[in-house]
C-alpha cells in the first residue's frame, strides 16, 4: 500500500512540532519545506528528526527542502508559514504580510500537488484559509483551517482543571472565527456526559470562556517573541490523522460554508466530519438566540477580514 506523504510548509515552532508529531504517530513520509532564504533550516530539522527515527521506532522517510518539486505527490499539505504576532498585536495585524506569503505558497502547492488536501494554520486564520483556497483553485472541501481544534483543546483543558477531572472526560463545542470573539458553547459542554452547568457555575464558566478566547494572547504575553506551538501543532495533527486515516472524526474546523448556517461563502469554525475527502460534511447545530448572536458577531468579523483581504488583491 502506498504510504501517505505529508508536506509541511514553514518550519518554525509550529511546523517543527507538526513534523515530530506526524512522525511519532506514523502518519506517513514527511517533507519539511521553507523558503530559499532559510536554506539549511528545513534540511537540518529533517535530518535531526530522521536521526530520531530508530528511537521513535519508525521507518518514515523525512526530507527537508526549499524546492516545491519535493512536494509533488503529497496527500496532505500543512501551511504554517508566516509571521507570528508580538505582545499587544492582534492576529488581524498580520493580515497583509501573511496574505502574500500564503498566496505564493498555495499557488506553488497547487502546481506541485494538485490532489492534496490543505490544512491552513497561519494567522489571521479565517482570512488565510480563504486566501489559500482562492490561490490554490482547489475545491473548498479540500482546504481546511485549523483553529477550532486548538481553541476547543484550550477550553477543555481549562474546564477539566476547574472541575478537577481528566481532560479526556471533557467534551465541548466551539464555533466561529479564530479571534477573541470565538464562541465556546456552554450548552454543548459536558464532563463525563454531565452537562457542565451542573458542575460549574456560570461565573466560573464565563471566566473560562474569556480565558479561552484570549488563550493565544496569554501565550504570546508569556513568550514575548513567539506564539503557541504545541497546541496548534497537536490540533493540526489530530485533523491530519482524521483525514489520512479516513476516521470521519467530528472536529471543529474552519470550513467553507455557503448555505450552511446561512454564511454565504466564507470559511468559519463549525463542526465538520473529516475524512479522506477532507471536509465531508458540515454539521448544523441548534443555537439559541444568545448563541446565534455571538456566532453572527464572530462571522461578521470573519467577513470584514476577508473584505480587507480582497481589497489588497
Ligand atoms: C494561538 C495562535 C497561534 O491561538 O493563533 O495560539
Amino acid at each position: 500500500m502506498k504510504r501517505a506523504k505529508i508536506s509541511i510548509i514553514g518550519i518554525g515552532h509550529v511546523g517543527s512540532a507538526c513534523a515530530l508529531l506526524a512522525v511519532q504517530q506514523r502518519l506517513g513520509d514527511v517533507v519539511l519545506v521553507d523558503i530559499p532564504a532559510l536554506d539549511g533550516l528545513p534540511q537540518g530539522r529533517a535530518l535531526d528528526l530522521y536521526e530520531a527515527t530508530p528511537l521513535i521506532g519508525t521507518d518514515a522517510r523525512i526530507i527537508g527542502t526549499t524546492n516545491y518539486e519535493d512536494v509533488q505527490g503529497s496527500d496532505l499539505v500543512i501551511l504554517t508559514a508566516g509571521v507570528v504576532r508580538k505582545p499587544g498585536m492582534s492576529r488581524d495585524d498580520l493580515l497583509s504580510i501573511n496574505a502574500g506569503i500564503i498566496k505564493t505558497i498555495a499557488t506553488n502547492v497547487a502546481q506541485a500537488a494538485p490532489q492534496a488536501i490543505l490544512i491552513v494554520v497561519s494567522n489571521p486564520l479565517d482570512a488565510m484559509v480563504y486566501a489559500a483556497w482562492q490561490a490554490s483553485g482547489f475545491a473548498p472541501q479540500r482546504v481546511i483551517g485549523q483553529a477550532g481544534v486548538l481553541d476547543t483543546s484550550r477550553y477543555r483543558a481549562f474546564v477539566a482543571q476547574a472541575v478537577g477531572c481528566s481532560v479526556n472526560d471533557v467534551q465541548a463545542l466551539l464555533l466561529g472565527g479564530h479571534g477573541d470573539d470565538m464562541v465556546p458553547l456552554k450548552r454543548y459542554t459536558y464532563a463525563g456526559g454531565i452537562p457542565i452547568t451542573q458542575l460549574l457555575d456560570h461565573q466560573k464558566l464565563d471566566e473560562i470562556i474569556d480565558r479561552t478566547r484570549k488563550g493565544g494572547a496569554e501565550i504570546v504575553r508569556l513568550l514575548k517573541t513567539s506564539s503557541a506551538a504545541y497546541t496548534p501543532a497537536a490540533a493540526t495533527i489530530e485533523m491530519a490523522r482524521a483525514i489520512l486515516h479516513d476516521q470521519k472524526r467530528i472536529l471543529p474546523c474552519a470550513a467553507y460554508c455557503d448555505q450552511e448556517y446561512g454564511i454565504g461563502g466564507y470559511f468559519v469554525g463549525v463542526p465538520c466530519v473529516l475524512g479522506s475527502a477532507g471536509v465531508e460534511r458540515v454539521l448544523q447545530v441548534e443555537l439559541d438566540d444568545a448563541e446565534q448572536q455571538a456566532f453572527d458577531g464572530s462571522v461578521e468579523h470573519v467577513r470584514s477580514l476577508v473584505a480587507a483581504l480582497k481589497k489588497m488583491s
